[in-house]
């Protein structure tokens, strides 16, 4: 839930420091801090709040080591002060951590008993404490590291410098993630790319069970038992300006307007209009050949991904789907089926929750397949196949570009399947796959309704309440919307499918809850009009989505907007736009910080 970063070479480190961590502040904000090599002794800057106010303390550091590391914190163990922000102090070794020791406090009782004293409330100076505690007897800070990691339990993804040995900087890695980037005669770490990317695109994926000792001239990757690994890196081909704004005021403004390529990214190798096939090379197996059902674990937007993904999947490849909460499959009695393919999705790769669900299916030997955007997380490399999404780094912390590539994976995965099973011919894919291949200028065109859609916020963001109504698979978009609408304008929105409206909601219908109705072409249509005029009829206020082939709905409402229609599965992927705009323009106009909404975080890597 925080993001860590460090740098070791021959320039000074702090100005590289927070530029990463500047880069990873939507992973937690609520104090950040760096700590660098000074002269034999480690300097420590931390401050509360967000990254500019330790950007004025650490002002006359700029000039200082050459080697250090950094953190951006989201509190877990402790509230956000400056004496529980990272680094901790312990004897001469000084650490930064990313995720959550579970067994803290009984580690922390034992080492008091032993006479160490703590000054914060926090999880992560217990790692600092103990691999102190274990130095002092050792000698040796990488057996005591190993020592330590022993005694954890939970995540982590650590990085330890010690007074002593001014040249090197220790990572250790489990459950969080930790990339190291590669330059010449300089070294880097980060939780996520994007704060390396300015500096190198030579990667190495460090991976769950890994401890590396970074110098300004090597690398070298031991497991948790201290036997080296060896490991190239990668070259990622992933251009700076992606992880950056790019001139758009928000990350997320930026992110929605990127679907297009997300898209086309996601799905272009994978389609093969020639033969009508869709080939996904992560799959070295048919899932019809193996189950005959799918269950599907994600968490926020990547659940509602999934809900769409189950309609796809039952409506085109016959598959029964069951869709769930991670948070709630982790704990409850499961009924696993070797019949059913356990599929998980996230953005990160590295939400607790669905890693745990994962965790728990493989530990009862279900096949399982992830749909994740970042590569080497620790759910893409748990999975027994993973099918990337390539939406490129998601950095505002409402997902929007994931969505929708998600969305595009479970639709590539539903006609493969119905490919398999023969229930569509190849003429009726290579029909979707041209569909497919028009949409991002259907994308483009949405896209432009943007100017409509500001107007309509400009009308609507005073409201305090609202609710999403849809049918079919507009309910899934409807619940989108409306965790969008939350989420970052903090406007309280309810999701229902349109026709339980008169099993209780309706009753909330008046002049002071509008409602977000979605519509467009689709077999619910009628239906789902009826619903709006019930609502018209209780002098409820209406904003509908609509596709621009319809003539009916400006008959009743005044707030109208239109997107394209292709087909129904395709519109989903034009009618979450509007949805992400509404929000977006709401936010802005309600003045919320948008890409960082309050309470929130990017990767939710603890529970
Ligand atoms: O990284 P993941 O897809 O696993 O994240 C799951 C949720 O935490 C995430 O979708 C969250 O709901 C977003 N803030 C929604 O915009």
């Amino acid at each position: 839930m925080c993001g860590i970063v460090g740098y070791t070479g021959n320039k000074y480190a702090v100005p590289i420091i927070i530029d990463g961590l500047k880069r990873l502040e939507y992973r937690g904000y609520d104090s950040a801090g760096v700590a660098v090599h000074e002269r034999n002794a480690i300097k420590i800057v931390r401050a509360v709040g967000k990254l500019r106010n330790l950007i004025e303390k650490t002002a006359n550091l700029k000039a200082s080591g050459t080697s250090g590391i950094g953190h951006t914190r989201w509190a877990t163990h402790g509230k956000p002060s400056e004496v529980n922000a990272h680094p901790h102090k312990a004897g001469s070794i000084v650490l930064v951590h990313n995720g959550i020791i579970e067994n803290y406090g009984e580690l922390k009782a034992r080492l008091i008993k032993k006479g160490v004293i703590f000054e914060s409330e926090t999880d992560t100076e217990v790692i600092a404490q103990l691999i102190n505690f274990y130095f002092q007897e050792t000698k040796d800070l990488f057996s005591a590291i190993i020592r330590s990691i022993k005694d954890l339990r939970g995540s982590f993804a650590c990085a330890v410098l010690n007074e002593k040995e001014p040249d090197k900087i220790y990572l250790m890695k489990y459950e969080s993630p930790l990339v190291i980037g590669l330059g010449d005669r300089e070294n880097f770490f980060a939780s996520d790319m994007p704060a390396l990317l300015p500096y190198t695109n030579r990667i190495v994926f460090l991976k769950d069970g890994e401890i590396a000792v970074l110098t300004d001239k090597t690398y070298k990757i031991f497991d948790f038992s201290g036997n080296e690994v060896k490991r190239e890196p990668e070259i990622m081909n992933i251009s700076i300006s992606q992880a950056e704004k790019g001139g758009y005021p928000h990350f997320m403004l930026k992110e929605i307007f990127e679907q297009p390529e997300a898209f086309i990214n996601t799905v272009r190798t994978r389609l093969h209009p020639d033969k009508g096939e869709i080939v996904l090379d992560e799959l070295n197996y048919k899932i019809s050949e193996r189950f005959s059902s799918i269950h599907i674990v994600a968490c926020g937007t990547s659940y509602h991904a999934g809900l769409l993904g189950r309609i796809f999947l039952e409506e085109l490849a016959e598959m029964p789907v069951y869709v769930e909460i991670a948070s709630e499959f982790r704990y409850k009695k499961n009924f696993f089926n070797k019949d059913t393919l356990y599929l998980f999705i996230s953005q990160s790769g590295s939400t607790a929750d669905t890693l745990a669900a994962l965790k728990k299916c493989k530990e009862a030997g279900m096949g399982t397949l992830a749909i994740c955007n970042v590569l080497g997380s620790s759910i893409s490399l748990e999975a027994d196949n993973t099918i990337y999404t390539h939406a490129g780094p998601e950095i505002g912390v409402a997902s929007t570009k994931a969505f929708s590539t998600q969305v595009s994976v479970l639709l590539l995965l539903a006609l493969k399947i119905a490919g398999e099973k023969n229930l569509l011919k190849r003429k009726e894919i290579k029909k979707y796959i041209n569909d497919m291949l028009s949409l991002p200028r259907l994308m483009e065109e949405a896209l432009k309704s943007s100017e409509n859609i500001k107007d309509i916020a400009k009308k609507f963001h005073k409201y305090t309440n609202f609710l999403y109504l849809g049918r079919g698979l507009s309910y899934p978009l409807a619940m989108e919307g409306a965790l969008k609408l939350k989420e970052i304008s903090y406007i309280h929105a309810e999701a229902y499918a349109a026709g339980e409206m008169k099993h209780g909601p309706i009753a909330l219908i008046d002049e002071n809850m509008p409602t977000f109705l979605i519509n467009p072409e689709s077999p619910h249509f009628e239906k789902t009009l009826s619903n709006m005029q019930e609502v018209l009829a209780r002098g409820g206020k209406i904003i509908a989505l609509a596709s621009n082939n319809d003539s009916t709905t400006k008959n009743y409402t005044d707030y109208i907007i239109y997107i394209p229609h292709i087909n129904t599965y395709l519109d989903t992927l034009l009618t979450i736009i509007p949805l992400q705009l509404f929000a977006y323009y709401c936010a802005v106009l309600k003045g919320t910080d948008v890409d960082q909404p309050r309470n929130l975080a990017k990767s939710v890597t603890v529970e």
